[in-house]
C-alpha cells in the first residue's frame, strides 16, 4: 500500500474541505493510487495550527509554512491560504520538488500566476489549480456529450455564479473584499470558475467586453484571518474601511471555435446561493446545469421527435464520470466533499502514474490572463483581446 504525505497550509474552508477529501478519497476510489497520511497542518500561529490538527486529523502542526517546505517527509503541499500567498508558496515548494495543489484563482494577477507557472513547468512535478466544480460529475458528463458530438457545434455559453452572502453592507471587510489580498473580487473569487467552466466544455475564449461594479465600498473591519462568507459576527460599529475590488462582474466572450457567450457572478444577489450554472446550446442540442440541482443535467437534442421536444434530466450515477467510485444509485446526492474527493482523487493519481492532471498551473494562468482581460476591458469600456499562455 502506497502512502503520500500530505502537508495542509490553511485551515480555514478549504483547510476543512482537503482534509475531508484526504481521509475520504480511498474509501470512494477503491484501490485508491495511494493513501494520502494528514502529516502536517500549518496556519498562522503555532496555537491556531495545533488545534486544527486535532480538528482536522493531522499528526503533526506547525505555524510557519516554510517548515513544510523544508521537511523532507512531506510529498505534496496544498494550499488553501487566502490568494496573496499562493505565489510565495508554490515557487518555494517547486523549488523543493514537491507535488503542489494549490486553491483557486492560481494567483492575484496574470503577471503573479506567471512566475507561478514558471517556477512548476521544468519541476518535474505534478501540479493543480483546484476549480473542483468541473469535477461534478454532471459537469463531467456534458464535456463528455460536448466531445461526442451530441449538441453539434458550440455555439453559445451562458454561465452563472450568483451567491448572496456579501449583499449586507455590515458584512465584515475579509481579506476578500482586499485587493491586495485577494487580487480582485467576483471577478477572481467566483467569476474564475464560470471562465474555467467555459474553457473546460467550449474552449479557448480569446476576446471578453466586461463591465465590473463596486455597490458597497466600505465595510466594518474585520479581525481575524479567517472569512466567514458572511456568517460570522457583524459588527457594525467597528470602523469602516474602502473595498477596493468587485461587487459583480458581468461579460460578453468570444472563443476561438467561433462560440459567443456571457458570464455574470455577484456574491450580492439576494436568494442566490451557490447558483453556479451553464446553459449551451449547439447545432444539435443544448445542455443545462445548475450546482445547485448538482445530481442533474439537463438536456434537449433537435432530433428528438417533435411531440417529444424539450429539456429531459438525467440523475447522474454509476452509468457516468466518476460513477465507479462514487454512490451505487443515481441521484443518492452528490455533495461539494464529493467533488473535492475526485479532484484528490485526480491529483494524487496522476503523481504515482507520472502523468498530468488539468487544470494545472498553466491553465490556472491562462484564467488569470483572461480575468486580467476582463478587468482591463471593464476600465477601457471595450473588447480586450485575451493574451495566450504559449509554452
Ligand atoms: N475551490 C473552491 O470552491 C473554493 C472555495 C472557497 C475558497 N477557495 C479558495 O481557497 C483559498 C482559501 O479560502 P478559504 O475560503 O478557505 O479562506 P478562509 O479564510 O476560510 O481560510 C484561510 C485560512 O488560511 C489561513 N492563513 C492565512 N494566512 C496564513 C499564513 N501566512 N500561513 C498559514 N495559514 C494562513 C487563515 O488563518 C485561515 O485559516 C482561497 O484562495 C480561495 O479563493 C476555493
Amino acid at each position: 500500500m502506497k502512502k503520500i504525505n500530505v502537508a495542509l497550509i490553511g485551515a480555514g474552508f478549504m483547510g476543512k474541505a482537503h482534509s475531508l477529501a484526504y481521509v475520504a478519497m480511498p474509501m470512494f476510489f477503491h484501490p485508491a493510487p495511494a493513501y494520502p497520511v494528514r502529516k502536517t497542518i500549518v496556519d498562522v500561529n503555532d496555537a491556531v495550527a495545533a488545534e486544527a490538527a486535532i480538528r482536522f486529523g493531522f499528526e503533526k502542526s506547525s505555524g510557519d509554512w516554510r517548515s513544510v517546505i523544508e521537511d523532507p517527509e512531506i510529498d505534496i503541499i496544498d494550499i488553501a491560504t487566502p490568494n496573496h500567498l499562493h505565489a510565495e508558496i508554490a515557487i518555494a515548494a517547486a523549488a523543493a520538488g514537491k507535488h503542489i495543489i494549490s486553491e483557486k484563482p492560481l494567483a492575484r494577477n496574470g503577471a503573479e500566476a506567471k512566475t507561478m507557472y514558471d517556477a512548476v513547468k521544468n519541476a518535474g512535478i505534478v501540479h493543480m489549480v483546484a476549480f473542483n466544480y468541473r469535477r461534478t460529475p454532471a459537469v463531467a458528463l456534458a464535456k463528455k456529450y460536448i466531445e461526442e458530438g451530441a449538441i453539434g457545434e458550440i455555439m453559445n455559453f451562458r454561465g452563472t455564479y450568483l451567491q448572496d452572502w456579501s449583499a449586507d453592507p455590515d458584512g465584515p471587510l475579509s481579506w476578500r473584499f482586499q485587493k491586495a489580498i485577494a487580487g480582485s473580487g467576483s471577478l477572481g473569487d467566483i467569476g474564475t470558475h464560470v471562465v474555467d467552466m467555459a474553457r473546460y466544455l467550449c474552449g479557448e475564449i480569446t476576446q471578453v467586453n466586461t463591465q465590473l461594479k463596486t455597490w458597497v465600498t466600505t465595510r466594518p473591519v474585520q479581525s481575524g484571518t479567517v472569512d466567514k462568507l458572511g456568517t460570522g459576527a457583524k459588527n457594525a460599529d467597528a470602523p469602516r474601511a474602502a473595498v477596493d475590488v468587485d461587487d459583480e462582474v458581468l461579460s460578453l466572450l468570444e472563443f476561438e471555435n467561433g462560440a459567443i457567450g456571457s458570464l455574470e457572478a455577484t456574491r450580492n444577489a439576494h436568494g442566490r446561493n451557490n447558483f453556479l450554472t451553464f446553459e449551451i446550446h449547439g447545432s444539435l442540442g443544448s445542455i443545462y446545469f445548475n450546482y445547485e440541482r448538482r445530481d442533474e443535467l439537463q438536456v434537449a437534442f433537435a432530433k428528438d421527435q417533435g411531440d417529444r421536444k424539450g429539456f429531459r434530466t438525467v440523475y447522474t450515477g454509476p452509468a457516468h464520470p466518476y460513477g465507479e467510485g462514487l454512490w451505487p444509485i443515481p441521484a443518492l446526492g452528490i455533495g461539494y466533499g464529493e467533488t473535492k474527493i475526485i479532484e484528490a482523487y485526480d491529483f494524487i493519481k496522476a503523481i504515482v502514474e507520472g502523468g498530468e492532471v488539468s487544470p494545472n498551473f498553466k491553465d490556472g494562468y491562462q484564467i488569470n490572463l483572461i480575468a486580467d482581460a476582463m478587468a482591463d476591458s471593464a476600465a477601457k469600456r471595450s473588447w480586450v483581446s485575451v493574451p495566450r499562455v504559449t509554452d
